[in-house]
C-alpha cells in the first residue's frame, strides 16, 4: 500500500469564495478575502479546502452555471489571486480541491450561444437537441417543484434542448469525443494552477447517455477511467470526490473492481440512515448502511458529511423512514425542500443542542472514511429560511461582532448575514468562540486534531459490534496491529454495555479514553462495561498509550 495517499484520513472544508470573506468591500468574498483567512483554516486543522465553483457565472445556481471553465469571475478576483491562493494554501501545507461542473454549461456560455444560433456550430453538438418535444420532457427533474422540465424549446436554434437540471443549465453532450476531450483540458488547466483535485459535480448525470431517443440512459462508466488516467498522468497525487448519489449495488462502478476509476464518492447512503438513526435515536439503520457501503477498493475512500451546499436529500429512505426524519428535523414545510429533503444547517436541526451536535460530528469524524465539513458548522451557524430553496443555508460567515458579522464593509452582503435570533451573529461568531476554550469551536479544533492521530479510521478494516442496545453504535477499527474504539449513543437517555473488543487478549483488557479520564478496565470475564450519558460519545484506544511502539510498517502484519 502507497502510504502517501493522503485523502484517505483527509479533513476537508467546502466553502463558497462568494459568502467567506469580503476584502475590497463590495460585498461580495473574494481570494483576497479568504487568503487571509487561510490561517483561521489552518489553525483549524483542515487538511483540504474543497472551493465551490468560483469561475466566471451569471450566478443563478450558486455558480453550479459556468460561463466560462479559464476565468476566475471577476467578482472574486483574476487567475493571480487564485494561484497567490493556491500557493498561499500550500506553504501551509492545505491542498485545495475545486469543483467541477461538466454535466452542463449556463446558457450564456460562447459555446451554447454559438451552438443555438447556428446549426453549423462546431459547437452544435456539445449540446443536447431534438426537433420535436421529447415525449419524456417532463420526466426526471433533479429540482421538482421548481424545475417544470428537462427539455426547453430555444427559439434560436428552432429546437429543444436537454437540461437535467434548471432550464438555464443545458447540459453538455459528454459523449461527443470533443466534449470529453474539453473535460481534460479543464481539469489539466486547474491542476496547473495548484489544485490537488476535484469535487465532481452531478458523476452519474456527466457519465450518462443523452437524448431524445434515450428511454433509459446508460452509465458510460469507462469515462471516469479515462478521466481519472489523464489526472493521474498530469499530477499523481491530484483525486477525483465523485458526487453520485447512488446505490450500493452501483459504488463498485464508480470506484473501479481495481481501484481505477473514481478516488472518493460522498457516502449518501450512510448520510441519509445517519439522519434517520438520528431521529429515531436508534443506530441499526446506520449500522446496515455502513455494512452496505463497507466494500470498496483498498486505494479508494468514503467522504463522510453531515450538511452539504446542497438540501439533505433524505430521497433514499423509504416515505415512511423520510417522514420521520421530517417530523424530527424539519416539521415545517418551509423547512423542507424538493419533496425529499431538508434545507436547514445542522445547529438548528439539533436545536441548537450542544450535546448532541457535538455526539453528530464526533460521529462522522469517526466514521469509515474521510470527513468533510461545512464553513459555519464549526460555529454552529443556523440558516435564514426566508431566502429561496439553498441559500438558506449559505449566508456569509460570521466571523465577529462587527457590522455584518465582519463578513463585507458594505452595507449590502451578497446574501443577508443572520443577524438576530440565537444564530445572529451577536451570539454565534468566530472572534467570540476563539477566546472560549469550551467553544464549539475550539471542541471541533481539538476533535480534528486527535482525529489525525488516528489514522485507523481512514486506513483500516472496521468491524462495528454488538452492544446490546439498539441507541448504542461501536465501532472498532484495527490497522497495523493497533486498535481504535469508538462508541456512540444516539438515544437521549442513558445506556449502560457490555462490550467485547476484537483486539487479540491481552491489549483488549485496557481501553484508554482519548477525550477525558474516563478509561476502562476490563471485567473478570474479558468485557468492558461502559456507561454513557445521553448521546454520549467515548474515543478509546485499545491496550494502551505505546500503541505507536506497536504499529507496523506494513499491512497484515501483527
Ligand atoms: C450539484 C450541486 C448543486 C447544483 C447541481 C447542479 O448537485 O451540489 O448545488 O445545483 O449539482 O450543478
Ligand atoms: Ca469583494
Amino acid at each position: 500500500m502507497i502510504n502517501d495517499l493522503w485523502y484517505k484520513n483527509a479533513v476537508i472544508y467546502c466553502l463558497s469564495v462568494d459568502t467567506y470573506m469580503d476584502a475590497n468591500g463590495d460585498g461580495i468574498g473574494d481570494f483576497a478575502g479568504l487568503m487571509r483567512r487561510l490561517d483561521y483554516l489552518h489553525g483549524l486543522g483542515v487538511t483540504a479546502i474543497w472551493l465551490m465553483p468560483f469561475q466566471s457565472s451569471p450566478g443563478r445556481d450558486g455558480g453550479y452555471d459556468i460561463s466560462d471553465y479559464y476565468q476566475v469571475d471577476p467578482r472574486y478576483g483574476t487567475l493571480g489571486d487564485f494561484v497567490e491562493f493556491t500557493h498561499a494554501a500550500k506553504q501551509r501545507g492545505v491542498r485545495v480541491i475545486i469543483d467541477l461542473v461538466v454535466n452542463h454549461t449556463s446558457d450564456q456560455h460562447a459555446w451554447f450561444q454559438s451552438a443555438r444560433h447556428d446549426p453549423k456550430s462546431p459547437y452544435r453538438d456539445w449540446y443536447v437537441w431534438s426537433k420535436k418535444r421529447p415525449r419524456n420532457a417532463n420526466k426526471g427533474m433533479v429540482f421538482p417543484g421548481v424545475q417544470k422540465s428537462t427539455w426547453n424549446f430555444d427559439p434560436a436554434a428552432r429546437a429543444w434542448y436537454f437540461h437535467r437540471f434548471y432550464d438555464f443549465q443545458p447540459d453538455l453532450n459528454t459523449s461527443n469525443l470533443h466534449v470529453q476531450a474539453e473535460i481534460l483540458k479543464i481539469m489539466g488547466f486547474w491542476i496547473q494552477l495548484g489544485v490537488s483535485g476535484f469535487r465532481m459535480d452531478a458523476v452519474p448525470f456527466v457519465i450518462s447517455t443523452k437524448g431524445a431517443q434515450v428511454r433509459k440512459p446508460v452509465e458510460q462508466y469507462e469515462m471516469l477511467r479515462a478521466m481519472r488516467e489523464f489526472l493521474q498522468w498530469r499530477q499523481g497525487d491530484a483525486i477525483i470526490l465523485a458526487e453520485a448519489n447512488v446505490l450500493p449495488s452501483t459504488d463498485m462502478n464508480y470506484f473501479g473492481r481495481s481501484g481505477d476509476r473514481m478516488h472518493m464518492m460522498f457516502n449518501f447512503q450512510v448520510n441519509q440512515h445517519l439522519f434517520y438513526a438520528l431521529a429515531k435515536g436508534d443506530a441499526r439503520p446506520l449500522r446496515h448502511a455502513l455494512k452496505a457501503t463497507q466494500r470498496l477498493p483498498k486505494t479508494a475512500q468514503w467522504g463522510m458529511f453531515l450538511r452539504n451546499n446542497d438540501e439533505l436529500d433524505l430521497g433514499r429512505l423509504t416515505k415512511k423512514q423520510r417522514e420521520s426524519v421530517f417530523a424530527a428535523f424539519g416539521p415545517e414545510p418551509a423547512m423542507q425542500l424538493y419533496e425529499r429533503g431538508i434545507r436547514r444547517r445542522l445547529a438548528p436541526m439539533l436545536d441548537g443542542d450542544r450535546r448532541r451536535i457535538e455526539m453528530a460530528y464526533s460521529l462522522m469524524f469517526t466514521l469509515p472514511g474521510a470527513a468533510v465539513l461545512r464553513y459555519g458548522d464549526e460555529l454552529g451557524m443556523g440558516d435564514d429560511l426566508s431566502l429561496p430553496e439553498r441559500q438558506c443555508a449559505r449566508t456569509p460567515m460570521q466571523w465577529s461582532t462587527e457590522p455584518n458579522a465582519g463578513f463585507t464593509k458594505s452595507e449590502n452582503p451578497i446574501l443577508p448575514v443572520i443577524h438576530e435570533g440565537p444564530y445572529g451573529y451577536d451570539h454565534v461568531n468566530a472572534a467570540a468562540q476563539r477566546r472560549d476554550p469550551e467553544s464549539l469551536l475550539n471542541w471541533t479544533e481539538r476533535i480534528i486534531r486527535m482525529r489525525k492521530e488516528v489514522p485507523e479510521i481512514g486506513w483500516g478494516r472496521f468491524e462495528s459490534m454488538a452492544t446490546g442496545e439498539s441507541s448504542v453504535l461501536a465501532i472498532e477499527y484495527e490497522w497495523r496491529n493497533n486498535w481504535a474504539l469508538f462508541v456512540h449513543n444516539l438515544g437521549s437517555a442513558p445506556r449502560e454495555i457490555l462490550l467485547t473488543v476484537k483486539a487479540p487478549e491481552g491489549s483488549g483488557k485496557l481501553l484508554i479514553n482519548l477525550l477525558s479520564e474516563d478509561h476502562s478496565q476490563a471485567q473478570a470475564d474479558g468485557r468492558h462495561r461502559l456507561l454513557l450519558e445521553g448521546y454520549g460519545y467515548r474515543w478509546y484506544r485499545v491496550g494502551g498509550l505505546d500503541y505507536l511502539l506497536k504499529r507496523s510498517d506494513i499491512d497484515g502484519s501483527t
